[in-house]
């Protein structure tokens, strides 16, 4: 089985990846940055999984398709695809820079489409694979500070639902997992106070 997975050099992405190297999976490994999933391909082989880095930015379409091309050549084609890689901010939405707006968009929700438009034809071709979008709590809860990283994850569930609709006859499967913030994550969106208090608190 194929697994690629975005953002696989860090956090949820790694133990995502991790988890189906270790259950014998061939695991491509995506990132912005060669060396760490260098090291992540490294580290794996010494446990005896097999992961394959293959560098790609998801808000660059020409990235992801060469990406795409690379992991088909070297291994075949995509079985499960997570997009897992992701950004945020938190500002509150009058100090919101569009500059964050875009990049948050792009990543967010712009990436899982362009790398799911990437595997889907393949997988519709052969009537089987699934495509599973790291979705956030944040889709369908109100956080303080979060009207960007929100409305991407929103528009994520959005895509997701849509998709999963489109392809219910075809073999192929589309969902979400919604993380939900965890306590670390929590404490820095909110700082220690109380929800609705925050401001320019740190991203992550
Ligand atoms: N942590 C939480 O509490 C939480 C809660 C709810 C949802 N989530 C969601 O879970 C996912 C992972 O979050 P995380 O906490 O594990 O974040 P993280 O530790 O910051 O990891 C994000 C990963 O995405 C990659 N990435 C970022 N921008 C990218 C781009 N343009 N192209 C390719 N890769 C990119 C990063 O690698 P490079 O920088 O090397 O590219 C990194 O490996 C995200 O979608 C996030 O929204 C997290």
């Amino acid at each position: 089985m194929i697994v690629w997975v975005t953002g696989a050099g860090s956090g949820i992405g790694k133990a995502i990846a991790s988890h189906f190297a270790a259950g014998g999976a061939t695991v491509v490994a995506s990132g912005r940055h060669a060396d760490i999933l260098d090291t992540f391909a490294t580290e794996a082989r010494d446990k005896g999984w097999n992961v394959l880095a293959v560098p790609c930015d998801v808000t660059d379409a020409d990235s992801v398709r060469a990406a795409h091309a690379r992991m088909v050549d070297a291994s075949g084609p995509v079985d499960v695809l997570v997009n897992n890689a992701g950004t945020t901010v938190f500002t509150p939405f009058v100090k919101s820079a569009l500059a964050d707006f875009d990049r948050l968009v792009a990543t967010n929700l712009r990436g899982p489409f362009v790398c799911t438009q990437a595997v889907l034809p393949s997988m519709l071709e052969r009537r089987s694979g699934t495509v599973v979008m790291v979705n956030s709590m944040a889709a369908t809860h109100v956080f303080p500070d979060s009207s960007v990283y929100s409305a991407t994850k929103a528009g994520l569930k959005a895509m997701t639902d849509c998709l999963r609709f489109e392809v219910r006859k075809t073999g192929c499967a589309s969902f979400q997992a919604c993380i939900p913030a965890s306590h670390q994550h929590r404490e820095l969106i909110l700082g220690g106070r109380p929800i609705g208090s925050a401001r320019n608190t740190p991203t992550r």
